[in-house]
């Protein structure tokens, strides 16, 4: 069996749905729940056997290396993070706590069971730590995308955090020889995702009439991936990736923000015809620090290991606003007192 971290977030339960459709190899799926982790994502498993759910902290030693000695899983998916960069601008303290010593203690935790297995089972064991592009900084317009050699360079808080966390996991290969895989991926979208990210929060502010909150001259650029895409990404990762080595994941789709947003605008047009979407939009105050490209060469992982992204921006978008168009209620859900509290702090001025 395998252990997943953070499968009850967005891409962690996107990808232990997609690893159960797929096969039959159980997950162990360990989330601390946050105000991120939902187990509603996950209904779909309630009856099934290949998922367990344990609700704890990647950080909690003791609790990791009972796990691992109960379960003995051949490899560890580590999802769980604080991802979310305007929080990690409002309150860092969350972000060194998980990202950086909770990833740390994770790999200690790991390395005492890694150290005891026997030598097939030490050689086959694979610990792949799933982290984001925003480790190497902004780009300039013209300046040629991301590959694995380009420096670290984190400005926010959040990518400081998740840089830190990289630099540990190298460093438990190059001194312990941990088997570790590293993938660096671009922003997600899709089913699931908390509507605190730009896409779903896009997608509900709209469909509720509110203001559609653009930083800036919402000229930054993002490249961007169906989340299902991350999940085969990884699946391939684990499979065939080279211990040591670290991949970058994306989809060949730069676009700026504010053409995500109209083009948002004009899909959900087409389910309601009689709705100006567009003139919702609103440009507010820029995030301090704000990056302003990020692009991923994903070269590498399709010549080495023969992956590619499956979905376009096109049907990826249209899918996503499908997902939230028929998930309502999980929309209503989330949407509690603390996510209320999170706009207004974030967004303050705003109606
Ligand atoms: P998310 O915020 O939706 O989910 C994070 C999950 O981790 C939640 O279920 C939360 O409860 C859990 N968690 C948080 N702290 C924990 C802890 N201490 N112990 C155990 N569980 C904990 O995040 P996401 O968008 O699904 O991102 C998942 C991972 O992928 C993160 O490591 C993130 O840095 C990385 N990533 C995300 C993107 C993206 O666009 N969302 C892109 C590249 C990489
Ligand atoms: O690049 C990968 C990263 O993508 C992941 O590592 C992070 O976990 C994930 O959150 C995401 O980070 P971003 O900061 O790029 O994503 P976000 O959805 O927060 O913002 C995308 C862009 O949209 C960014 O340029 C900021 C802008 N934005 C965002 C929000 C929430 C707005 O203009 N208005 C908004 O209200």
């Amino acid at each position: 069996m395998i252990l997943v971290t953070g499968g009850a977030g967005f891409i962690g339960s996107n990808f232990v749905l997609d690893w159960l459709a797929q096969s039959d190899e159980k997950v162990i799926n360990l989330d601390k729940l946050t105000y991120a982790g939902n187990l509603r994502n996950l209904s779909s498993l309630s009856q099934d056997s290949r998922h367990i759910f344990v609700q704890g902290d990647i950080g909690d030693s003791s609790q990791v290396s009972q796990l691992l000695a109960q379960y003995q899983p051949r490899a560890i998916i580590n999802l769980a993070a604080e991802s979310h960069v305007d929080r990690s601008i409002h309150g860092p303290a969350d972000f060194i706590q998980t990202n950086i010593l909770g990833t740390f203690r994770l790999l200690e935790a790991t390395h005492a069971y890694w150290r005891e297995l026997d030598s097939t089972a030490k050689q086959n064991f694979r610990f792949l730590h799933v982290s984001t592009d925003e480790v190497y900084g902004s780009l300039a317009k013209n300046e040629p995308a991301f590959t694995e050699e380009h420096c670290y360079q984190p400005n926010s808080p959040y990518s400081a955090s998740k840089a830190s966390s990289d630099h540990l996991v190298r460093a438990y290969h190059h001194t312990y020889g941990l088997p570790v895989l590293t993938t660096n991926c671009s922003n997600n979208y899709g089913p699931f995702q908390f509507p605190e990210k730009l896409i779903p929060l896009m997608i509900v502010n709209a469909l509720t009439g509110k203001p559609l909150p653009v930083y800036g001259d919402g000229q930054q650029i993002r490249d961007w991936l169906y989340v299902t895409d991350h999940c085969s990404a990884i699946r391939r990762t684990l499979e065939a990736g080279i211990p040591g080595e670290t991949y970058n994941i994306g989809g060949w789709n730069e676009k700026p923000n504010i053409e995500i947003v109209q083009t948002i605008c004009a899909l959900l047009k087409e389910s309601y015809p009689d709705t100006d979407f567009h003139s919702l939009i609103k440009h507010v105050d820029d995030r301090p620090g704000h990056d302003r490209r990020y692009a991923i060469n994903a070269t590498k992982i399709e010549r080495e290991l023969n992956w590619r992204p499956a979905e376009t921006f096109a049907s990826g978008i249209r899918k996503t606003i499908h997902w939230y168009l028929n998930n309502q209620q999980w929309v209503t859900d989330v949407q509690t007192g603390a996510y209320q509290e999170w706009i207004s702090k974030n967004y303050a001025g705003l109606p």
